[in-house]
């Protein structure tokens, strides 16, 4: 397992181009399932969960191929083994949104049940509760989710809503599933973040009918079949986000290239607020600090709100803000991890249930840490490079499941990073 040696404090300076989105690109690799034929997905990004969502697909029967150029070309001509292994689905969680295009194509689907993990318990029932409303028969076997729909399935309303608010991959099974059901679907408290409408952008290239794309309220009208087709996934919100704060905890100023800024509304409005300038332009924005950071008080939402996939980086930077911060955590409130951790580099992290008050220091002293799932990882990164010393952080492969080589990409930016095999 490798280790990153970190040495900070550094000033990241220059221009970072942010990669395709992981979160669209799982889901829509999904898709790929339903048309038969060769779909060719552009900006896919070279990650880890990539990698694992190519082998449970391979397994179902795809032919993957990345060419020359970086796409991915799936071809779900033959899927002759609907059946989501235990020993990948393990490995990452989003594998369950191979449930409702599989049902979908092949009127049958065995994916094994997700466990929880280390950001806290990640149910499924909504994503049953959709699936079984267009018709599905749907009982669990051996740790096995088994879904039958032996004479296809037919639409429905659906209200998806959990007490959490939305579900972004059961929005994501039961909107790929209606599109090939008889009749018209609505789905009710739908997810609304861009990878959602990413996903629905592409579904409607295969020739699906959704409206209402980028709404709580999806209305989908299902038809007989799906065509392959040639789709570019969106950049990542999440990766940008980190860059922003990398940007910001080391008071430099980067270029981040290839960035929805429209995308990112809570976001950008908080850095502002903490004294963080963000200057749009054609690329994405540039992003500089050279005040000390004032203190936020964040909840995280489903979007539009603010993301939990970018509380723990902000909790780095929030670390050294002068005065005393609040973080809540609506989605996953187990998810804080990395309190402990950003605690071991002198950060003076309260946790009190789903709430964690930082009380800003003065600065962050190198520490081992331990990575422990993959927005954790960012924010662990993210301080060491900000923090006086050498970090060492272990169990770097959390942070390969969702940054692209994030060492070749920081350091010609300032940052020294060397990653060690362990
Ligand atoms: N929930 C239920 N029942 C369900 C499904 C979800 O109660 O059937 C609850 C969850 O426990 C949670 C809330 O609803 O409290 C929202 O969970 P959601 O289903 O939206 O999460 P997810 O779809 O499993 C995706 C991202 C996560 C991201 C969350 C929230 C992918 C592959 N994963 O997960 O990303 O944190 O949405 O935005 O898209 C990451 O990239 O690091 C990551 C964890």
């Amino acid at each position: 397992m490798d280790v990153f040696q970190i040495d900070g404090p550094v000033r990241l300076a220059g221009s970072i181009r942010v990669n395709g989105s992981k979160n669209a690109a799982l889901p829509i690799m999904a898709a790929a399932i339903m048309p038969a034929g060769k779909s060719v997905l552009k900006a896919v990004p070279h990650l880890l969960d990539i990698s694992v969502c190519r082998e449970l697909l391979s397994q179902l029967g795809c032919k993957i191929e990345r060419r020359p150029n970086g796409d991915l070309a799936i071809d779900s001509t033959v899927i002759d083994n609907p059946i989501g292994e235990y020993e990948i689905v393990r490995k990452m969680r989003a594998g369950i949104c191979i449930l409702g295009p599989l049902l979908a194509r092949c009127r049958r689907a065995e994916v094994s049940m997700p466990g929880g993990c280390a950001i806290g318990d990640r149910p499924v029932n909504l994503h049953l509760r959709g699936l079984e409303a267009l018709g599905a028969k749907i009982h669990l076997k051996g740790g096995y989710i088994v879904a039958e729909a032996p004479d296809g399935l037919t639409g429905a309303d659906i209200f998806l809503g959990g007490p959490f608010g939305s579900t972004v991959l059961g929005t994501a099974n039961v909107l790929m599933a209606a599109t090939l059901a008889r009749g018209r679907t609505i789905i009710e408290s739908a997810a609304c973040e861009p990878e959602i409408s990413d996903l629905a952008n592409c579904l409607n290239e295969m020739g699906a009918k959704i409206s209402g794309i980028g709404s709580p309220r999806l209305c989908i009208e299902g038809v007989a079949e799906l065509k392959p087709v040639e789709y570019e996934i969106i950049p990542d919100r999440i990766e940008a986000g980190t860059f922003m704060v990398a940007a910001a905890i080391t008071a430099g100023e980067l270029q981040i290239r290839n960035c929805r800024l429209d995308d990112m509304m809570a976001v950008v409005h908080k850095l502002r607020a903490i004294g963080v300038t963000v200057e749009p332009d054609r690329a994405g924005c540039t992003v500089r600090t050279d005040t000390v950071i004032k203190t936020a008080d964040i909840t995280t939402q489903p979007y539009p709100g603010f993301p939990t996939d970018l509380q723990a980086q902000f909790m780095a930077l929030l670390a050294l803000a002068e005065g005393n911060s609040v973080v809540i955590e609506k989605i996953f409130p187990d998810r804080y991890m990395h309190v402990a951790e950003l605690n071991r580099m002198a950060a003076n992290l309260r946790k009190e249930g789903p709430t964690v008050i930082i009380a800003g220091v003065k600065k962050l002293i190198a520490a081992p840490v331990m990575a422990s799932d993959l927005r954790a990882s960012a924010a662990l990164v993210l301080a060491a490079l900000a923090a006086e010393g050498t970090t060492t952080i272990s169990r770097v492969y959390h942070i390969d499941r969702g940054y692209e080589k994030i060492e070749e990409r920081l350091n010609p930016i300032g940052a020294k990073i060397v990653r060690e095999k362990a």
